[in-house]
């Protein structure tokens, strides 16, 4: 629960251009934001996948050069009279705010292991790496993914309260009275204020969930072991992994392909969650996309139909917990402001799991009803793609910032 230092609920009738910035797990996005002032919103943007280099140690050099690369194919320099162009900056890992433009890295997740991190200010690590590398660009403010999802989804739907990412990784952020945040020890403690949940982190001490020995495995052999066990669940860069390790142990007892594995299958991370979302949305006769999966992507030695049957129920059951460990997250929040419940409200929402899992959303509203009932869902709960919002939030919130500087 991070107190994030954004107070001000987007209007919709905000205007201009900004740079913005966007880390996640898997690209950085560089975008230049329009904000039209009508609730409706246009980028330009260029995605540049993350290397596995840049994950491991050279990432804020990696993040200058992307950014020296936007600004001369887009012949972007500060406007007349100044020395830097303001960006706003999405930074999508843990970080512990100091200020809106300054934050301290909490831990890295999400494969990410850059040294001489964790615990320094992401924003100077960024900002020095553009002086080293000559880029005009200073950072006015930093936030996390989930927030940028919640400005973006409140600038088209003004009753927005949560924003969430259910992608490579999953969080939430929703507006709270700030007299309710402990952790907020600043003087002011009237209005709100958006709080950045990391509820990847829930049930860290592995207390409450029932963890399967596939989960273990996972957690066990991953770089943060022990950290992000909610996240190791739901989210698009785990969940390929979970059935890696369910399909392994029914070969190893000799319940799929014959015993037979493939080099591929055998390697970590090899079965990505694509995979779960073709094999579980191919209904054809013969299963004819799980075969190609299998036995063409993944070199396992010909299938039977039954086993195609075994690995579609396998990835639809590992899917499935995902998408109710998501609705009850979801829930859990609204349930604790019962108050806002009784007026419809929206959530934004961005990710890949949310925009390309199998009826992602439909599940979702479905099992809400469970825990927020059918009138609430059906007449009160709006789900909105909140598409680039990471982007797009980052610049309302610098838009925001350069207004009350100026
Ligand atoms: C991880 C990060 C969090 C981010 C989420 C979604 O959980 O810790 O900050 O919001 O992934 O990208």
């Amino acid at each position: 629960m991070i107190p994030t230092f954004v107070r001000r609920r987007p209007s919709g009738k905000e205007t201009g251009t900004f740079l913005a910035l966007d880390l996640g797990g898997t690209n950085l996005r560089v975008c230049q934001v329009t904000l039209n002032g009508d609730t409706t919103y246009s980028l330009v943007q260029q995605k540049f996948t993350i290397t596995q280099d840049a994950k491991e140690s050279r990432l804020w050099d990696f993040i200058a050069d992307c950014v020296g690369i936007f600004l001369e194919e887009h012949g972007l320099s500060p406007a007349p009279g100044k020395r830097t162009i303001p960006c706003g900056y999405t930074f999508s890992f843990p970080i512990f705010q100091t200020g809106i433009a300054s934050g301290n890295l909490s831990m890295w997740n999400k494969g990410f292991t850059v040294p001489n991190s964790v615990g320094r200010d992401v924003v100077n690590l960024t900002q020095s790496a553009f002086q080293r590398n000559h880029v005009p660009v200073e950072v006015v403010a930093v936030l996390n993914d989930t927030v940028g999802t919640l400005m973006t989804s409140g600038y088209s739907h003004p009753d927005t309260q949560m924003g969430i990412i259910f992608g490579t990784g999953t969080n939430a952020a929703y507006w709270e009275n700030m007299e309710n945040i402990p952790k907020w020890t600043g003087a002011d403690r009237k209005g709100e204020m958006v709080v950045n949940m990391e509820w990847g982190a829930f049930d860290n001490a592995t207390e409450v969930l029932p963890y399967t020995m596939h989960d273990n495995k996972l957690n066990r052999k991953s770089s943060n072991h022990g950290l992000q066990v909610f996240e190791k669940m739901i989210s698009g860069l785990f969940l390929g992994e979970v059935a890696r390790n369910a399909i392994l142990s029914l070969v190893d007892q000799r319940l799929l392909f014959e015993g037979r594995s493939s080099e591929i299958l055998n390697k970590s991370y090899t079965f990505d969650t694509a995979y779960m979302s073709e094999i579980v949305a191919d209904d054809s006769k013969d299963l004819r996309g799980v075969k190609t999966i299998l036995e063409s992507t993944l070199d396992i030695p010909p299938t039977t139909f039954v086993d195609r049957q075994v690995v579609k129920n396998v990835c639809g059951m590992i899917g499935t917990r995902g998408v109710r460990l998501s609705a009850a997250a979801m829930s859990a929040v609204l349930l604790s402001r019962p108050e806002l419940m009784e007026n419809p409200l929206s959530v934004g929402i961005d990710g890949s799991m949310y925009q390309f899992y199998p009826n992602f959303e439909k599940d979702l509203y479905n099992v809400s009803r469970t825990f927020l009932g059918d009138d609430f869902v059906n007449n009160r709960l709006r789900l909105h793609l909140a598409k680039d919002g990471s982007g797009v939030g980052a610049a309302i919130v610098a838009m925001t910032v350069e207004h009350e500087r100026s």
